[in-house]
């Protein structure tokens, strides 16, 4: 069993993974400033798991802080979380994203490079594939743009980690490109749990469901789609999660560079989402079409082979058990944690 630093941990996605590290019997280092997370994660992880963890209020950008875990904990692996990751917020706030993203991450390698942890998971995104590659995307496909700040980190990043292995190959690298998680734990403790008003699809429909937003607003439904509205690859945050379980054991046993998608390799449709949701809560969700969202692309999934294949990993779960689980979480946590 290995010793992680998660980095972001009390976020969305990391709150999850930690759930599947210490059920594993990983011991794990949370790292986050709560920039957009609650301590309350962290003890809905501890409720869920039955076990403690060590907590590091802090930083990213902060590399006396980092050297500081890492002078006190003999750390195995970083699986890399943090980070800013509004889309719109990032067009508005470029500096802030690629300063908190990119030097962060800098950092981050930093400190690990200096206390010879060399092994690493980083969250990226289907958003590397641009607006110009056919779907299925597959990892082989060039990532070289992006329509916004958001995603230029994420293949920057991914450039950056490429380039720290080529220089030294000791390095073992995972980049996992995430496609849409939505859903949550089974127990209903942890979730999505959105600052404001949500940017994204499925925390919106959860707003709708328990009457604090009155409608989804669809964006564009003559898109080139069966119903004309978006399709995206959802994934089960706790397939997500269990996905860096695999990427943890890979990195621990293997040297390289490998970049991963984790998707299903199913698209499903805005409204293929908001009737399964409504399926889940029963009771009609209202919506109204409106114009089509800047930047958004028609068509997004995942060709998930590579996944299986090198981990032995497939999702699990399906659409509709991702919306039982999402709202059974926000039944439970109508104001979130
Ligand atoms: P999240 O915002 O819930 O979690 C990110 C965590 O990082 C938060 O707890 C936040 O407080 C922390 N953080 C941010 N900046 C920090 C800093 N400078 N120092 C320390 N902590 C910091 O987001 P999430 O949905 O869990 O996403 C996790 C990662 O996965 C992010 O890198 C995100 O870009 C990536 N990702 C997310 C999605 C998605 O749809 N949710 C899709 C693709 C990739
Ligand atoms: N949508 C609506 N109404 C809403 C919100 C979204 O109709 O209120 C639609 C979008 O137009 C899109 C689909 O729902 O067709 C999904 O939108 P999301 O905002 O939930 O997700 P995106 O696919 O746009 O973006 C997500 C993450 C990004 C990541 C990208 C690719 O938010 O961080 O997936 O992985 F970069």
């Amino acid at each position: 069993m290995a010793t992680i630093l998660v980095t972001g941990g009390a976020g969305f996605i990391g709150s999850h993974t930690c759930v599947e590290l210490l059920g594993a019997g990983h011991e794990i280092i949370v790292y986050d400033n709560f920039s957009n997370s609650k301590p309350e994660a962290l003890e809905r992880i501890k409720k869920i798991s039955g076990k403690d963890f060590r907590f590091v209020e802090g930083d990213i950008l902060d590399l006396d802080a980092l050297d500081k875990v890492f002078d006190e904990n003999k750390i195995d692996a970083v699986i890399h979380f943090a980070g800013l990751k509004a889309v719109g917020e990032s067009v508005q706030k470029p500096v802030e994203y690629y300063h908190n993203n990119i030097t962060g991450t800098l950092m981050l390698i930093k400190a690990m490079r200096a206390h010879d942890c060399k092994r690493i998971v980083f969250s990226s995104s289907a958003t590397v594939y641009g607006v110009d590659n056919p779907v299925p995307y597959v990892e082989t496909m060039p990532t070289h743009t992006s329509t916004n700040p958001y995603g230029y980190t994420k293949v920057m990043i991914e450039q950056i980690l490429q380039d720290v292995y080529t220089a030294d190959k000791d390095w073992s690298i995972v980049l996992l490109r995430y496609f849409n998680p939505i859903g949550a734990h089974k127990s209903g403790l942890l979730g999505e749990d959105p600052n404001g008003i949500p940017n994204n699809l499925f925390p919106y429909i959860q707003q709708v469901a328990v009457g604090k937003r009155e409608f989804l607003g669809v964006f564009g439904n003559d898109y080139d789609t069966p119903d004309g509205t978006g399709v995206r690859d959802y994934i089960h945050v706790m397939d997500l999660a269990n996905g860096h379980l695999c990427a943890v054991d890979y990195v621990l046993a293997h040297k390289g560079v490998e970049a991963v998608n984790l998707g299903t390799g199913k698209g499903s449709s805005v409204l293929d989402v908001l009737h399964a949701f409504e399926k889940a809560c029963g009771k009609e969700l209202p919506y109204k079409i409106m114009p089509r969202r800047a930047g958004d692309i028609a068509w997004c999934y995942a060709d998930a082979t590579k996944a299986k294949e090198l981990f032995g990993w497939e999702a699990r779960y399906g659409i509709d058990e991702m919306c039982e689980d999402g709202w059974r979480f926000i039944e439970q946590n109508p104001n979130g944690l």
